[in-house]
């Protein structure tokens, strides 16, 4: 039984977020935006053009005033280093080294079990539940339906070890209190709910959507398997999480989270689910047969705020977020290869933070860069789905894609730098998968855009300031130089 009062942490609580963003003017607020095709048509605007502020929807017709939704919410590179806390002038490149030492010594700080938290204001039970107060948007036109869990951790406990996982994975809402779950193959949640079914058992499982960015943030990166990303996630705010034990599940669910409910999977019960756009900009997953999650708890704060991150053509909300986070793995992959001099990763915007990569390298001796580029593609953080990597020397941000292309129309030469790899890693999600029917191998090609090697010396010099010369103009002239 727990006697520890929740705290009222700001790191944990999704509407100190908000606030910080309106302080910030880094918030749009809308009202009487409908759910049917308004909130997802205004949220496809603001997705077109990414760093455009968060939204907060409020007033949506034929639902209660106060019941909010909450999307657009790291589709920045700075509200993403505001809300871990880093420095306000750190670069798109300090943001992945971040990730790439958080990946290196991650610190893991175990959750904290309070007596209750603003998250039981309100409690259902039985014939009380009703998940369809909720105004969960259709997010785009062509989905198959509502999807209240996007922004959302899906929570689960291993039947054998007790070891607890949770995940964002798709949560449609089909009644007020049926839901189905879309965990792909080999994702952590489908391996211990596959376990609880082959063993006949229900699967208890417990689904928040509505939560601090931070927490919702871990769910959909790869924390490693059998570790708890509750606890990563307090190493990652730098405090452990504020739970309470679901009352029908035993499940750990945050106390100050917004919405949450909890149910059982039943062997057997699949019904209808999807389409949802998918992170690659197109429905290939389709309409399939998932599981149902039958609800027997309902819970949410006075005026609840349902979080959205919503899968679209890229960029769209996971670009700077997991894309950030995978370009420091994949720095670290590189490094714990072997290759030395790596200087930055990025994952384009377009590229839906997998399908295209840049490696900068401080170049140290013949083909390291082709070495790079070769590992880039293939090391397991940047493997899954990924189609073209380039290399660039380390005079080039990998970020700004001016330079990147002025690096390849300037660099590469067609008939030796191209290098093209057949039968990778891919995912029935990516478009160019083949074969038909078990699609899941792409090729992809690995550029090398790097002064070529033999070449140094004799390579024509850049236009550009000497850097001596640029630091002797930024102290003398720092008030009339442009901030960024
Ligand atoms: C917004 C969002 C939606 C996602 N939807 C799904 C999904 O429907 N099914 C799935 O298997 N993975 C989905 N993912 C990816 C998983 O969350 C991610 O791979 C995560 O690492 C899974 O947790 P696990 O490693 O504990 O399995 C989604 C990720 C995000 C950020």
């Amino acid at each position: 039984m727990a006697t520890k009062a929740a705290t009222n942490s700001s790191k944990q609580d999704l509407r100190a977020w908000l606030a910080e963003c309106e302080a910030a003017g880094d918030l749009q607020h809308v009202s009487g935006a409908d759910r049917e095709e308004e909130i997802g048509g205004i949220l496809d605007v603001y997705q077109r053009k990414m760093g455009r502020p968060t939204l907060l929807f409020d007033n949506v017709p034929g639902y209660q005033p106060g019941f909010r939704v909450c999307a657009n919410v790291l589709t920045s590179a700075k509200r993403i280093i505001r809300t871990l806390g880093l420095p306000p002038e750190s670069s798109e490149i300090d943001l992945v080294r971040y990730w790439r030492d958080t990946f290196r010594n991650a610190k893991m700080i175990a959750p904290r079990e309070v007596n209750t938290g603003t998250l039981m204001e309100n409690e259902f039970y039985g014939d009380d539940i009703d998940l369809l107060k909720i105004p969960t948007p259709r997010w785009h036109e062509g989905d198959g339906g509502y999807y209240i869990g996007t922004g959302c951790m899906v929570i689960m406990k291993d039947p054998d070890s007790g070891w607890i996982n949770y995940g964002a994975y798709r949560v449609q809402v089909h009644d007020k209190k049926v839901a189905t779950l879309m965990t792909s193959k080999g994702k952590h949640g489908d391996l211990i709910k596959k376990r609880y079914l082959d063993a006949g058992k229900p699967v208890p499982i417990a689904v928040v959507v509505g939560m601090h960015p931070a927490l919702f943030m871990v769910a959909g990166l790869e924390v490693p398997y059998g570790k708890n990303e509750y606890d990563a996630a307090g190493g990652l705010i730098g405090e452990p999480v504020d739970v309470i034990y679901g009352p029908k599940t035993g499940l750990p669910i945050p106390a100050h989270a917004e919405i949450a409910f909890e149910g059982f999977i039943h062997p057997g019960d699949v019904i209808d689910e999807g389409p949802l756009g998918e992170w690659t900009g197109y429905y290939a997953g389709g309409k399939q047969k998932e599981p149902v999650i039958r609800v027997e708890s309902f819970f949410h704060r006075n005026d609840p705020i349902l979080l959205g991150a919503i899968p679209a053509v890229p960029p769209n909300d996971d670009t700077f977020y997991r894309g950030t986070y995978r370009c420091g793995v994949v720095w670290h992959q590189i490094e714990a290869a072997g290759i030395p001099g790596v200087t930055g990763v990025w994952a384009h915007e377009a590229g839906g933070s997998r399908l295209w990569l840049t490696i900068s390298i401080k170049q140290m001796y013949g083909g390291h860069s082709k070495q790079a580029g070769l590992i880039a593609s293939q090391c397991h953080a940047g493997a899954y789905a990924n189609r073209v990597v380039i290399v660039v020397d380390d005079d080039v941000n990998p970020a700004e894609m001016n330079e990147v292309v002025w690096a390849l129309c300037t660099r590469m030469d067609p008939k030796e730098d191209i290098t093209i790899l057949n039968n990778c890693w891919s995912t029935h999600l990516d478009p160019m998968s083949y074969p038909p029917g078990n699609n899941s191998f792409n090729s992809r090609v690995v550029i090398d855009a790097c002064i070529p090697w033999l070449r140094k010396a004799t390579f024509p010099p850049v236009v550009r300031s000497s850097k001596p010369l640029d630091e002797r103009i930024f102290a003398k002239f720092k008030d009339v130089l442009p901030k960024n």
